[in-house]
């Protein structure tokens, strides 16, 4: 395990826990990826915002009304980090909140984004009881949809023109779960 990183979750094959500076070559590895960026806020990643990231997430702890906090998907067998998940806990309601997701290529078609986020899911509702978690995706970024309804997320909007990517604005879908559906589909 990296120096002083808290395990907030695991699953069968991951851990979730904070970023330590052990991962920063990985990560900026695949943050700089132009097939990772693509439906994403960043282009043209640098080393130098990597590290900057890295430290102001270690600074951070979760569930913080106003703030984003980034949570590392590391492998259990070898901490290698695979990838992140973000978690949005907005001031005005902090029991909402919005989560994000970015894996490396290389560990991508594994089922490695669904577990992280199933795991992510179970330790929003069951440690903070969140009464609902949304996402938004590009239209166009079907892997996204396609893991948002993996892991039981319905489409509650498609918004058009609702962000601005990369100077175009873009459609998005809105997806989202509320607790009591987490709970029902854990009863099935
Ligand atoms: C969105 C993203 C995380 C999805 O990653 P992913 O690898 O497709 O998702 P998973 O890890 O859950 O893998 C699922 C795929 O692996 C396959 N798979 C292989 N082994 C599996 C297993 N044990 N369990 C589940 N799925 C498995 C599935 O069939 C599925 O393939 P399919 O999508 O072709 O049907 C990834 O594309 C990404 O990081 N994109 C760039 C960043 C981005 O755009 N983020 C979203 C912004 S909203």
């Amino acid at each position: 395990m990296g120096n002083n990183a808290t395990i907030y979750t695991e699953t069968n094959r991951l851990v979730l826990r904070s970023f330590c500076l052990e991962d920063v070559e990985s990560f900026y590895i695949y943050r700089s990826n132009p097939d990772i960026a693509r439906f994403q806020s960043w282009d043209n990643y640098q080393r130098n915002q990597a590290v900057t990231f890295i430290n102001e997430q270690i600074e951070s702890s979760p569930n913080i009304p106003g703030s984003w906090l980034q949570y590392a998907v590391a492998l259990k067998t070898t901490n290698q980090l695979i990838g992140d998940c973000a978690v949005h806990t907005p001031i005005a309601e902090s029991d909402i909140v919005e989560i994000g997701f970015t894996f490396a290529s290389e560990y991508q078609g594994k089922g490695y984004a669904t577990e992280a986020v199933k795991g992510l899911l179970g330790y929003l509702f069951e440690i903070f009881n969140k009464h609902k978690v949304i996402a938004y995706t590009n239209v166009e970024n079907e892997s996204s949809v396609r893991l948002l309804e993996r892991v039981g997320m319905r489409r509650e909007g498609h918004l058009l023109q609702n962000y601005k990517s990369k100077g175009k604005w873009v459609d998005e879908y809105l997806y989202a779960i509320l607790q009591q559906e987490w709970v029902y589909s854990l009863e099935k």
